[in-house]
C-alpha cells in the first residue's frame, strides 16, 4: 500500500531577544491550522518552528541580563517553547540554532556552496558602530548608529562572500517555471522586479561578531545570521541526512512580508549553489498592526497572546486572527473587534447552535440522534446547501483563503439557525406525523452541525472536539477524512454525550479590562508572584529562589489575619484555577480570589469559615480584583490546596489570628 503523501511546512524561527507577541502567534497559528487541515486530507505532515539564537542582538541582551549568551538563549528558547505548548501550538520539530545538529548542517551547506565554487574571500566595507561592535546594515557614510545614536565609522573587514550575482538568471528562470513559488501574487511581482534589478554578492561570514556558528578552520569567522537561520529548515528534517527523513524540500515556508526577500532570493540561491532541492512555496502574510502602526516594545503597543487565551480560549484567538483579515494582507488588531466577534460568531453562532441542538435533541428525542423520516423541500435545500459548502470550504482552505473558508462555514451555521426558527420543532405536537417531522428536523440540524464541526476543526480544535463529544460521535473529529465528508453520514440511534461548555458569553468592557489587566501583570509581574518561565523575559523561573530567612516577631506582626466567612463563591471565565469569593471579615465584605477552583466546588464553600490575610495590598489576578488572601495548606507534590479553618469551635467572624 503506498504511504501517505508528505507535507512539510515551517514557521520562521523566531528571534530570542524578545518573547512571542500576537504577530509571531499569528504565523504559528496559521501553520497549525494548515497542519491540521492537511492531516485531515490524508497527508503525513511535519510542521517546524524554532528559535534564531545567534547574532549581535543576543550578545547585547545577554550582556544586559548579566549572563552568558548560552544561558540566555536556553532560557528564552524554553520560554518560547513553553508558550507554544501552553497555547496548543507544539510543533513537530523545534530547532534551536545552537543545536549541534543545526551547527553541523550550516557548516555542511557552506562547504557544499564552497566546493561548487560559489564562495570566495573578499572584503566587506560598511558603516560600523565601535560602541556596539557591529556593522549597521544599510547605513551610509556619516550616519549615526540607530541603536546608540553615536556616529558610525567606515570599516573594512575580511569576509566570505556568496556569489549571489551568479543566480540572477537561474532565479528568474525558476520563478517563471514555478509561478506559485512566491505567494501572494503581489509579492511575487515585487521579488521578480527586485531580482531583475540585479543582485550583488552577499557577505555570509563576520569577524566582528563573536556569538555565531564558527566557520570551520576559519575562526574568528562566524556565519552571518541569515545564512545560519534559513538553514534551520533543513536541519529540522535531517540536515545532511535529509534524504532519509524524506521531508525535504519544504512544501510551504510561511513567513511575514518583512522577511520574504531572504526566503525567495537568498535561500533558493544557497540551495541551488549546494545543488539541493529548492522549497516549493513561500507564502508571505501581512502584519497585524495596532492602531495602524507596527507593534513594538518601545511604543508599548505589543499584544501578547496568553491573556486572550486565558479569557476567551485559544480557539477564539485563532478564529479571530483568521477571520478578521484576508490572509496575505495587513490588518488591525483590536480587543474590541476580538470580543465582538467572540460574542457574535462563537457564543451566539456556533456555540448557540450546538447547545440549542443538543437541548432540543434531549427534550424532543430523548437525547438520541433520531432517524430522519420523509424529507420536505426545505430539508433537501439545506442538505444541498451544506454539501456545496463542503466543497467551498475545502477549496478555500487549499488556497489559504481562511477568512472565506470560515465565512462559508458560518453561513451554514446561519442557515441552520434560520431553519430551526422557521421549522419550530418545539411547537409541533406529539401526533405520529408531527413526531416524524420533528425527527427529520432535528436529524437535519444535527447533521449540519456535524459537518460544520468537521470543517471548522482545523481552526477551532478544542471546541469542535467538545461538540463531537456532545453529539456522541465516534472516534475523534481530527481523524475524520475531509475527502470523504458528505451530507447524510450521521447515524441515527446514537446517544448524545456529556454537555460541554463552549463559548460562554462575556460582557465586552469587562472582558477587555480583564485581558488588559492580565497583559499588564505579564509585562510587570508582581515581585512576590511566582514567576513563570514564559512570563519573564530573562527566564527568571530558572533562577533559584533564595532560601527563606528567619523573621522576627515584629515582621510576623505586620501580617494581619482574621477569621472570615465565605458569603459567595463563583468560577471565573478564563481562569480555571481561580474562584471569586466574597468574604465577610467582620468589619466589611471583601472580594478575594483564591486558587482553589480545581479542588473545591463553589457551592460547598458558602458559609465556611476561613483564615484570611486582610492587610495584603489589593491586586488583580487574571484581571479580577483580589483584596486579601485566604490561607490554605499546599499538600503533596502538586501543592493541592486545603483551606485552613475552624471545624471544632464556633469562632466569631473577624477574630484576629495570632
Ligand atoms: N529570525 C527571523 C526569521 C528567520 S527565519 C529563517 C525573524 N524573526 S522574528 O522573531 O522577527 O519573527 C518574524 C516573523 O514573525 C515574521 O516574519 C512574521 O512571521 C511574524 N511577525 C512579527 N511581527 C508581526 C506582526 N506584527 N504581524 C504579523 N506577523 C508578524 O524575522
Amino acid at each position: 500500500m503506498p504511504g501517505k503523501p508528505k507535507f512539510y511546512l515551517t514557521t520562521p524561527i523566531y528571534y530570542t531577544n524578545g518573547l512571542p507577541h500576537i504577530g509571531h502567534t499569528y504565523t504559528t497559528i496559521v501553520a497549525d491550522v494548515i497542519r491540521r487541515y492537511k492531516r485531515m486530507r490524508g497527508f503525513e505532515v511535519v510542521m517546524t518552528t524554532g528559535t534564531d539564537e545567534h547574532g549581535v542582538n543576543v550578545e547585547r541582551a545577554a550582556k544586559k541580563a548579566g549572563i552568558p549568551e548560552s544561558e540566555f538563549v536556553a532560557r528564552m528558547a524554553a520560554a518560547w517553547r513553553g508558550l507554544w505548548d501552553e497555547l496548543g501550538l507544539t510543533a513537530d520539530e523545534f530547532v534551536r540554532t545552537t543545536d549541534l545538529q543545526h551547527v553541523r548542517t550550516v557548516q555542511w551547506l557552506f562547504r557544499l556552496c564552497r566546493e561548487n565554487g560559489y564562495v570566495y574571500k573578499g572584503h566587506y566595507t560598511g558603516q560600523y558602530c565601535i560602541y556596539d561592535n557591529a556593522f549597521v546594515n544599510d547605513a551610509k557614510r556619516g550616519d549615526n548608529c540607530p541603536d546608540c545614536g553615536r556616529p558610525t565609522e567606515t570599516v573594512t573587514e575580511e569576509n566570505y562572500f556568496f556569489k549571489l550575482s551568479a543566480f540572477q538568471q537561474p532565479l528568474l528562470d525558476f520563478y517563471k517555471k514555478n509561478p506559485d513559488f512566491i505567494q501572494p501574487e503581489t509579492r511575487r511581482n515585487e521579488i521578480v522586479s527586485f531580482v531583475e534589478g540585479g543582485l550583488k554578492d552577499l557577505s555570509i561570514t563576520r569577524t566582528t561578531i563573536r556569538w555565531g556558528i564558527p566557520v570551520p578552520g576559519e575562526e574568528p569567522h562566524v556565519f552571518y545570521v541569515w545564512f545560519d537561520a534559513l538553514t534551520a529548515y533543513l536541519s529540522a528534517v535531517g540536515g545532511p541526512e535529509y534524504e532519509q527523513r524524506g521531508m525535504w524540500p519544504a512544501d510551504v515556508h510561511l513567513v511575514g512580508k518583512d522577511i520574504i526577500r531572504f526566503h525567495t532570493v537568498y535561500w533558493p540561491a544557497f540551495l541551488m549553489a549546494a545543488m539541493l532541492p529548492v522549497p516549493k512555496q513561500v507564502w508571505a502574510h501581512g502584519w497585524f498592526l495596532m492602531d495602524s502602526s507596527k507593534m513594538s516594545k518601545s511604543k508599548g503597543n505589543v499584544i501578547v497572546p496568553r491573556p486572550i487565551a486565558n479569557m476567551l480560549g485559544m480557539d477564539a484567538l485563532r478564529y479571530f486572527l483568521l477571520r478578521e483579515v484576508v490572509f496575505g494582507q495587513d490588518g488591525n488588531f483590536s480587543y474590541d473587534a476580538l470580543v465582538t466577534r467572540y460574542n457574535s460568531d462563537l457564543a451566539n453562532g456556533l456555540g448557540n447552535l450546538a447547545s440549542r441542538t443538543a437541548a432540543l435533541l434531549e427534550k424532543i428525542c430523548g437525547g438520541q440522534i433520531p432517524k430522519p423520516m420523509e424529507r420536505k423541500p426545505q430539508d433537501e435545500a439545506l442538505a444541498k446547501e451544506t454539501q456545496a459548502a463542503i466543497g467551498e470550504v475545502l477549496e478555500n482552505y487549499e488556497n489559504m483563503s481562511f477568512a472565506r473558508a470560515l465565512e462559508a462555514i458560518w453561513s451554514a451555521i446561519a442557515s441552520a439557525d434560520k431553519y430551526l426558527t422557521t421549522e419550530q420543532p418545539w411547537a409541533l405536537s406529539n401526533s405520529d406525523q408531527e413526531q416524524s417531522r420533528k425527527a427529520t428536523i432535528l436529524w437535519t440540524t444535527a447533521e449540519l452541525l456535524r459537518i460544520v464541526t468537521v470543517l471548522a476543526h482545523p481552526v477551532l480544535p478544542v471546541s469542535t472536539a467538545k461538540i463531537w463529544t456532545l453529539l456522541g460521535l465516534p472516534g475523534s473529529v481530527a481523524a475524520v477524512e475531509l475527502d470523504g465528508l458528505r451530507w447524510g453520514q450521521l447515524a441515527p440511534g446514537k446517544q448524545l454525550g456529556k454537555a460541554q461548555t463552549l463559548f460562554p458569553r462575556v460582557e465586552k468592557n469587562e472582558a477587555i479590562e480583564r485581558i488588559e489587566a492580565m497583559a499588564n501583570e505579564e509585562r510587570n509581574p508582581a515581585p512576590a508572584a511566582k514567576p513563570t518561565a514564559s512570563a519573564t523575559p530573562a527566564g527568571a523561573a530558572a533562577v533559584p529562589q533564595a532560601a527563606p530567612e528567619k523573621i522576627g516577631i515584629e515582621d510576623f506582626a505586620k501580617v494581619e489575619m482574621r477569621v472570615g466567612q465565605i458569603k459567595t463563591a463563583e468560577r471565573i471565565v478564563g481562569a480555571d484555577k481561580l474562584l471569586k469569593l466574597t468574604v465577610d471579615i467582620g468589619t466589611e465584605i471583601r472580594q478575594i480570589c483564591a486558587g482553589i477552583a480545581q479542588y473545591y466546588e463553589p457551592e460547598k464553600l458558602i458559609g465556611r469559615k476561613v483564615a484570611v490575610v486582610v492587610n495584603l495590598a489589593p491586586r488583580k489576578l487574571r484581571g479580577v480584583e483580589s483584596n486579601g488572601m485566604v490561607i490554605a495548606a499546599a499538600v503533596g507534590p502538586e501543592g493541592r490546596p486545603v483551606l485552613a479553618g475552624f471545624p471544632d469551635e464556633d469562632v466569631e467572624i473577624g477574630s484576629r489570628l495570632k
